[in-house]
């Protein structure tokens, strides 16, 4: 399947040949270009910086449908000269599971006749591929092979056993209100102070903001949460 980028928006503030090349190649493997390039070029610019700060440690991201924003990740830590970061995926590699009632999108609809429907036919919602094709589609890359963890399974289930020790960027993409709330309550304390949180879908789903705003509130995280696009946000953690 190969996505289209919205050919109406300009982007002449960008001129780095670098960032077009790593676009091309991982547009097709993300969901994140639907609404434009600001994502991967907020993602490419948050890896250059973690390498020429030397945040410390690993990458992760939760909800990795076809691996386009960590293969997009995995190019710019090339580019940019460290190969050594690990990257840990998690996804059930089965799609989402049933959303909830805080789960509506911006307009308030629920997704949940979608899930029903496609769940009734034998489908299944938000699913990017089976392990395998997302383990080949990151291995593409030429990234070293053995710095990408795969967990499959719910985040709910899966963390905080898989979860690595410390981490420099933080991609939070599972769209649902109890994922993003369990993920932040278990990654975050774990991202290094100087470390990039992303939350994808804070601007689309109002279970993955209320998740995230509960979480600021209850912990008195300080981060400024910027607007990257309608639903990206992304903040550097102080403290
Ligand atoms: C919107 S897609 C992720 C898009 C991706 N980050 C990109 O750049 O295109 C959401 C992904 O989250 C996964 N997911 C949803 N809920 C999950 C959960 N509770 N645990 C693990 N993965 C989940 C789905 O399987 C799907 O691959």
């Amino acid at each position: 399947m190969r996505l289209r980028i919205p050919q109406d928006i300009e982007y002449k503030d960008i001129n780095d040949p670098a960032f077009g090349r790593i676009a091309s190649l991982c547009a097709e493997y993300s969901l994140t270009v639907v609404r434009g390039l600001e994502p991967f070029y907020a993602l490419y610019k948050a890896v250059e910086y973690l390498i020429r700060h030397e945040i410390p440690g690993d990458f992760a991201e939760c909800g990795v449908w076809r691996g386009g924003s960590v293969m997009a990740a995995a190019l710019a830590c090339m580019h940019f000269g460290d190969t050594d970061r690990r990257f840990h995926l998690f996804d059930t590699f089965e799609g989402n599971p049933e959303p909830g009632p805080d789960d509506l999108d911006w307009d308030g609809k629920s997704p949940h006749g979608a899930w029903k429907q496609l769940t009734e036919q034998g489908k299944k919602w938000g699913y990017g591929g089976p392990l395998e094709a997302v383990r080949r589609n990151v291995f593409r890359t030429g990234y070293p092979e053995d710095r990408f963890t795969f967990v499959p399974g719910r985040v709910e289930q899966t963390l905080p056993d898989a979860a690595p020790e410390s981490l420099a960027l933080l991609r939070l993409d599972t769209d649902l209100y109890e994922s993003t709330a369990h993920e932040l309550e278990t990654l975050y304390p774990r991202l290094a102070v100087g470390g990039v949180l992303i939350i994808d879908d804070y601007g689309y789903y109002r279970g993955a903001r209320k998740a995230t705003d509960e979480f600021m509130d209850k912990t008195g995280a300080k981060i400024l949460l910027n607007r990257i696009d309608a639903s990206v946000r992304l903040g550097v953690k102080i403290g």
